[in-house]
């Protein structure tokens, strides 16, 4: 499973870079706003520095609408860095554009995904990425991860090339459960992917390991 970090805090980013265990990005416009990056041209700049710091996708999201905005945009979000895949929300529109953008091998990566028909569509529109968001299905009383499982069946009945790109997630168990049933991406904060590193026994196996090497010089 590739790990994509979701934030557009740059030293969060190359602290996950430095960490070995990066294989991409993903942002939005409220974790754009979040940075305190605001007005399309730092939006853009901030893009590129994002690139200039990983290895691996970088999702930037288009904000029109309609199929010839998303184009306009999408295409300059393209031609910024080879890195870039364009995000496009899942509307009518999006899947048009997810189309367009497919026949032109421009990655893309369709976002706000909440529903297995909703995954279909944009597989069949030639995404490369889907991103369900499991947490805010999970904000809801409805299960995140059931979502990816229905998701994974579909892609693998028909040999799909789209990548489940699990969204939205917030603890480490969300991580895990999306490893266990074959999410082919995740994107989470730093602190949920560091999260994976800690058990108690771990840090108790480690102090009694460094006590008794002391007692023996
Ligand atoms: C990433 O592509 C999504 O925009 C992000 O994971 C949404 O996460 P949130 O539901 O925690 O805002």
């Amino acid at each position: 499973m590739k790990f994509f970090i979701d934030t557009a805090n740059l030293d969060q980013i190359k602290e996950a870079q430095d960490f070995g265990v990066l294989d991409g990005v993903t942002t939005n416009p409220s974790l754009m706003a979040k940075e305190g990056i605001t007005g399309a041209d730092n939006i853009l700049k901030h893009y590129v520095a994002i690139c200039e710091a990983v290895e691996g996708d970088v999702s930037a999201e288009v904000i029109a609408l309609d199929f010839e905005g998303m184009v306009k945009e999408g295409e300059q979000l393209a031609a910024l860095h080879h890195q870039i895949v364009v995000k496009i929300p899942m509307i009518k529109d999006g899947i048009k554009a997810l189309k367009y953008f497919s026949d032109r091998n421009i990655k893309t990566n369709c976002t706000l995904i909440f529903s297995a028909g909703q995954a279909l569509l944009a597989a069949k529109a030639g995404a490369t990425y889907v991103s369900p968001f499991i947490g805010r299905l999970d904000d809801v009383s409805t299960d995140g991860i059931f979502l990816i499982s229905e998701i994974r069946e579909i892609y693998d009945n028909y040999a799909f090339e789209t990548e489940i790109l699990a969204a939205s997630v917030r603890h480490t168990m969300h991580i895990i459960n999306c490893a266990k049933i074959g999410a082919d991406v995740m994107t989470a904060p730093l602190d949920a992917i560091t999260g994976l590193l800690k058990h108690p026994l771990t840090d108790i196996g480690l102090k009694k390991f460094l006590e008794d090497y002391k007692k023996g010089n």
